[in-house]
């Protein structure tokens, strides 16, 4: 049986991380497209030559081309331009919006089955655009933006915990940008709700209160930190996550930007949610019920992805 074929569209700082990590994984071939000129035939190359070390069976190409996406299985998306200090990811959205409808043709025209994780930010308005442009089912076109969070989330509290990240699970809904709801009651160590800990003494409401505020800031931290660009091995570790879900029907429970059509009281819309990622793609979305302090910040955070919608339908008024 021939490998599964994976095409990347952005060969940048993710891009480039997404196929190393593809190829490692021997998720498949890769693909990796970008209009840069020579970008992404350099990074194929590189770790193609980085394949006898390694031991890895995986062919990598790089091109200008839609036609060599021919057929893809997995198609991630990081076409774009990322965020610079002082930057909100809303602010790339007039540059990024146009990207995305070259990039929803190119992959409609080519990869029609293809399941579609976007990555290019502001994701949510991004990732609904994308699926717009594209015209492909909803359940195939999804954001990267809970995994991500999540894993910063799992990470900051093992940190304050002591304790190893395989041991912490993390819960965030909502949209992939300030207004990012960490749900504590969902999130545990061990299976103990991080409400239960605080009762218990292991840490206090203030440094957990810390923690969520840093999750939130999360991906303007490493932009602070990088000066010249955002955040890219932990975006591509997250994307693969779901990839691999999707291409080995693992039926992951995964926080993702998915369409909401009716689940958490939304209407046509992206937003980070709980679903189950298997061959169907998106072929679940968990519909849990959210106390009222709980919904009151989603709804803020649905706000802020709906305004992003408005000003996607203003600036290309055939979304409208
Ligand atoms: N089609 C294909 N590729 C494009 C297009 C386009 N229309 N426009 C830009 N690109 C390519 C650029 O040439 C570049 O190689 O997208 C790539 C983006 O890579 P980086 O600038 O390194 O950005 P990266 O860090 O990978 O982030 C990409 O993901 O997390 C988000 O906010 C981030 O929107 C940004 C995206």
């Amino acid at each position: 049986m021939a490998r599964p074929k994976i095409a990347l569209i952005g060969a940048g700082q993710i891009g480039g991380t997404l196929a190393h990590l593809a190829a490692l994984k021997e998720l498949g071939d890769v693909v990796l497209f970008d209009i840069a000129e020579g970008t992404p035939e350099g990074k194929a190359l590189d770790i193609a030559e980085s394949g006898p070390s390694e031991g890895f069976d995986a062919a990598l190409s790089g091109t200008q081309s839609y036609e060599d996406i021919a057929g893809a299985d997995v198609c991630i998306v990081t076409a774009g331009v990322p965020r610079k200090p002082g930057m909100s990811r809303d602010d790339l959205l007039g540059i990024n919006l146009k990207v995305m409808k070259s990039v929803g043709e190119g992959i409609a025209a080519n990869a029609p089955d293809a399941f579609v994780i976007c990555i290019t930010n502001p994701l949510d308005a991004m990732v609904w655009a994308l699926r717009e442009f594209s015209g492909m089912p909803h359940n195939k076109v999804v954001g990267m933006a809970g995994v991500l969070d999540s894993a910063r989330f799992r990470h900051f509290l093992s940190l304050e915990f002591g304790v190893s990240m395989r041991d912490v699970t993390a819960f965030v809904l909502g949209g992939h940008g300030d207004t990012m709801v960490p749900l504590a009651r969902y999130s545990t160590i061990g299976g103990i709700p991080l409400p239960d800990l605080v009762k218990m003494g292991w840490t206090t409401q203030e440094k957990l209160d810390a923690i969520i505020q840093r999750t939130r800031d999360g991906g303007a931290e490493i932009v602070g930190l990088l000066k010249t660009g955002s955040a890219f091995y932990a975006p591509a570790t997250s994307a693969i996550e779901m990839a691999e879900a999707y291409l080995k029907d693992q039926k992951r429970v995964l926080p993702c930007a998915a369409y909401c059509d009716g689940e958490f009281g939304l209407n046509g819309f992206y937003v980070g949610v709980p679903t189950v990622i298997g061959a169907d793609g998106i072929e679940k979305i968990i519909d849990i019920n959210l106390s009222k302090d709980e919904q009151a910040m989603f709804d803020n955070s649905v706000n802020a992805v709906k305004g992003l919608v408005k000003a996607c339908k203003e600036i290309d008024p055939t979304l409208a």
